[in-house]
């Protein structure tokens, strides 16, 4: 039975790869951070008991902050694949916190590289890069376009994306890159602009919000389905040589667009409910970004199956049963504090 270990599991990422490796045979491991509330709401369906037996999924504490912690982890579980999911993700709150954004993301990528060099394992590792490291190159982007990051979290994951590249080429690291555009899913965190937008269409439906605040309508995105990003990911790890892959739907549309259509789909007129608060504008914008994943199209056979029509239906769909669910459930009233970021 081949072992992954995924860093990040408890987030959107974490939580579709781990449902992927488990359906195809593996035992998955994944490292989650102390927090003083349960964190693992997007993986609980795939917990098992630990006192019953052939339980083939494992949780461990760890952080990528902490190295020990990391050196640990990959001593004990001695996994055949890493897949480097963890980060503090959020483009706006990395504004805020660069120090720790750059620790977690760029130091938290050396960390798991070192110690997975000095245990000598010979597993494979993938980084989770991102299409944010084009930043203001114009589009469409692919392999070798010219990085030009435009925020902390950017530069600091080309910094861990130029690190992997050179423990490939100096360690001969089975280590893969996957340049991913924006995914999303009704698993995406609250804060991100297109669950942002989908959560507060299901209120305003159910007449439990009137407006949702957003910041820059004119940014594009090619925006895709997590769940068949994982797949892209899974499937570099599986070649005989490493290599670095964009990964997008070649197709962009701006948050207008976005917003637009999410209203529509729940019957509502979106220039009723928003509102511009600059607070959301960020000190330095990525403009637009579309993908040219014809290298992983060709090399890797992968293509998204999941459109953007399709995208927003879905989460909207499932934003407005959950609340119906928490209603039908006979709880008092769902959070409906607003989403900050
Ligand atoms: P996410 O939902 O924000 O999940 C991030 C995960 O990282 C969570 O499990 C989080 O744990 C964990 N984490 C945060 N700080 C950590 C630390 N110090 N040590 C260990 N784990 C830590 O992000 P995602 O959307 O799944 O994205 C997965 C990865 O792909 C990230 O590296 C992200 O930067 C990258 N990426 C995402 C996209 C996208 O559009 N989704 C595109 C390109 C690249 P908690 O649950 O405890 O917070
Ligand atoms: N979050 C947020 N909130 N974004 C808003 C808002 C708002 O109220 N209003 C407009 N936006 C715009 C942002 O300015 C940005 O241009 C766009 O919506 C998308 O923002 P996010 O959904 O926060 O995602 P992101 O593109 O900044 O970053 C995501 O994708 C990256 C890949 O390109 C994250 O998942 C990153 O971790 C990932 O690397």
């Amino acid at each position: 039975m081949p072992r992954a270990l995924i860093t990040g599991i408890t987030g959107q990422d974490g939580s579709y790869m781990a449902e992927f490796l488990s359906a195809k045979g593996y035992e998955v491991h994944g490292l989650k951070r102390r927090s003083s509330s349960f964190n693992t709401d997007r993986v609980d369906h795939l917990y098992v008991d630990l006192h019953s037996a052939g339980s083939t999924f494992f949780l461990h504490y760890a952080d990528l902050a902490d190295a020990s912690s990391l050196a640990w982890c990959l001593a004990d579980i001695k996994p055949d694949e890493v897949y480097n999911l963890g980060a503090q993700s959020h483009v706006r709150v990395s504004f805020d916190v660069p120090e720790y954004t750059s620790d977690v993301v760029a130091i938290g990528a050396v960390r798991l590289l070192e110690a997975i060099r000095r245990t000598g394992l010979p597993c494979r590792f993938y980084q989770a890069s991102s299409s944010e490291m084009f930043g203001s190159t114009p589009p469409p982007q692919n392999e070798a376009t010219p990085f030009h990051p435009r925020s902390p979290y950017a530069c600091a994951k080309v910094f861990a994306h130029q690190i992997t590249v050179n423990y490939r080429e100096s360690y001969g690291l089975h280590a893969s890159c996957g340049i991913l555009f924006n995914h999303e899913s009704p698993r995406r965190g609250e804060t991100f602009v297109t669950r942002k937008i989908t959560r507060a269409v299901a209120l305003i439906r159910m007449g439990m919000q009137q407006t949702l605040y957003l910041g820059n309508l004119d940014a594009r995105r090619d925006w895709g389905f997590a769940g068949d990003y994982v797949e892209a990911m899974w499937a570099m790890l599986q070649q005989d040589s490493p290599d670095d892959y964009v990964i997008g739907t070649a197709e962009s549309h701006s948050v207008r667009e976005f917003t637009e259509a999410a209203f529509a789909h729940a019957g509502l007129d979106w220039r009723e409910h928003v509102r511009i608060d600059p607070r959301y504008f960020r000190p330095a914008e990525v403009d637009d970004l579309r993908a040219d994943a014809s290298k992983a199209r060709r090399v890797l056979g992968w293509e998204p199956r999941v459109g953007f029509q399709e995208l927003v239906r879905m989460m909207v769909d499932a934003d407005l049963t959950a609340l119906r669910r928490k209603f039908q459930g006979g709880a008092d009233a769902m959070d409906t504090h607003a989403a900050e970021s």
